[in-house]
């Protein structure tokens, strides 16, 4: 199928017959592969470029696009310290800390706390006593902060890779929500997060974080600079007070905000360099293909996997030409969905405590332990934690034989 044609396509039809959509998109893309496996093997082609690799830049940069990911690598890479601005509480000294594996902009071990209190199904950050998130050091011991009493939800985070999120922030809020399923008989719904955008200003479809809450890089960027690491900048210009205890904060904080320094050279901020790195950032390498992941590729439509984790999105027109209209297998529709259980109870920004966003899957292989909280080791163990929308595509897994879920497993983990 042609990009046009495809384009076309869901344009006319949008999503509603999205599962056909998904078995032909999962079969264009073994067919892609099979076919450069085909054309690597005749002698006469060229053997086709190797794919980029886990913190590669995306394929078809300009220089100057390749230049600002490199600045923002060092961005990214740079330890903070107390007199550039780190803390007074933050969480790491640096965003590489806790996206560096297996390469530069990859997850890690590191997990992050959040807490608040949950009544009746509303959700309270407790933001007056320094929530939701913990920041677990101090540039000084009488800073740390601690979870009150007053809390009675405490969640665990992992760290997310953030490889090919350029790509995921080129798909436009459109084609997402276009995945917003109604009447359908299989218990999946899913809806788009609406956030507002603080770099833009805008209402935007929020698809970053594990509750979908920031829209755009830039954003993120802002976000994670100041509440991971304590620095402020132009979109968080407030530090968080220890505890939410603003005299103490007043005692511990010596450099003047905003934080983030202004490069007179490239004319930028920290945070825009970081989210050109991220913007820039390949994505996960897929494995060679191999005959038997058909099959696994299969059973994950059949089961209903792909309902929520849509194999492939398109991004929209962009001006830099690498994430002009490329196809994205993310295997995620960046909804959030009703878990049930799984959830972690937390309410940010636009999804409530019992919402999660689909966690896309790509790379997956390189990114465990699974789930938000990082209970599941393996990809089965993750598949035993889906509950409330997802209960209905669990127990068709929990009917395959063993050997058709280990070729499901085997599938999951070359994507
Ligand atoms: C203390 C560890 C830690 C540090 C330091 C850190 N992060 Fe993260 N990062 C996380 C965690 C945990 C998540 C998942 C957050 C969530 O959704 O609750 C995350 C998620 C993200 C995401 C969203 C990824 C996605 O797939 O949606 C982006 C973007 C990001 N971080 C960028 C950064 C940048 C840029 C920095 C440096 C300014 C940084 N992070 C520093 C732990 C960290
Ligand atoms: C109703 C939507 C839905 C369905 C159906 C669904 N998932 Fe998920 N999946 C999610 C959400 C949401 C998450 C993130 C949940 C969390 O960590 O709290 C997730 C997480 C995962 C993860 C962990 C990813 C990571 O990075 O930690 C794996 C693996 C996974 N799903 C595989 C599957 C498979 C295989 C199936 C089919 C048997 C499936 N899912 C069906 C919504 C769904």
């Amino acid at each position: 199928m042609s990009k046009s044609i495809r384009h076309r396509l869901s344009q006319h039809h949008g999503f509603a017959s999205s599962s056909l959509i998904a078995v032909s998109l999962v079969a264009t893309g073994i067919l892609l592969l099979v076919a450069s496996m085909a054309s690597a093997q005749q002698k006469k082609s060229p053997p086709p470029p190797p794919p980029a690799k886990f913190g590669d830049p995306l394929p078809g940069l300009t220089g100057d696009q390749l230049a600002a990911f490199n600045d923002g690598l060092g961005e990214f890479s740079d330890d903070e310290t107390p007199s550039s601005g780190l803390g007074p509480i933050f969480n790491r000294d640096s965003c590489i800390a806790c996206h560096s594996a297996p390469a530069v902009g990859g997850s890690s071990d590191i997990f992050v706390t959040r807490f608040g209190r949950g009544t009746h199904g509303s959700f309270d950050p407790l933001t007056a006593l320094g929530g939701s998130l913990l920041q677990e050091r101090a540039i000084v011991p009488s800073g740390l902060e601690h979870v009150p009493p007053q809390a009675n939800i405490v969640a665990h985070r992992q760290s997310t890779p953030l490889y090919g999120l350029g790509l995921i922030e080129a798909i436009s809020d459109a084609t997402i929500l276009r995945g917003v399923r109604t009447g359908r008989n299989d218990g999946v719904k899913g809806r788009a997060a609406i956030v507002t955008d603080i770099a833009s200003g805008k209402n935007l479809v929020g698809r970053f974080g594990w509750k979908a809450q920031q829209a755009t890089l830039l954003s993120f960027a802002g976000d994670a600079y100041v509440n991971e690491m304590g620095i402020t900048n132009r979109l968080f210009p407030v530090e968080n007070a220890p505890d939410g205890n603003l005299a103490l904060l007043k005692k511990l904080d010596h450099v003047a905000d905003p934080e983030d320094k202004f490069d007179q050279v490239t004319g930028k901020f920290g945070i825009d360099k970081l989210a050109d790195f991220m913007r820039y950032l390949a994505p996960p390498p897929p494995l060679p293909p191999n005959a038997s992941n058909i099959f696994g590729a299969k059973l994950f439509l059949d089961v209903g996997c792909a309902s929520c984790h849509t194999p492939m999105m398109m991004t929209g027109k962009n001006s830099v030409a690498a994430l002009n209209w490329q196809r994205v297998m993310l295997y995620s529709d960046l909804l959030l969905h009703d878990m049930g259980q799984l959830a972690d109870g937390i309410g940010q920004a636009d999804a409530h405590g019992n919402e999660m966003k689909t966690a896309p899957l790509w790379g997956l292989r390189a990114s465990g332990p699974y789930l938000h909280d990082g209970r599941a080791k393996t990809v089965g163990d993750a598949i035993e934690g889906h509950d409330g929308e997802a209960k209905s595509s669990r127990e068709k897994y929990n009917r395959l034989r063993h050997d058709q879920q280990k070729l499901m497993a085997e599938f999951l983990m070359s994507i």
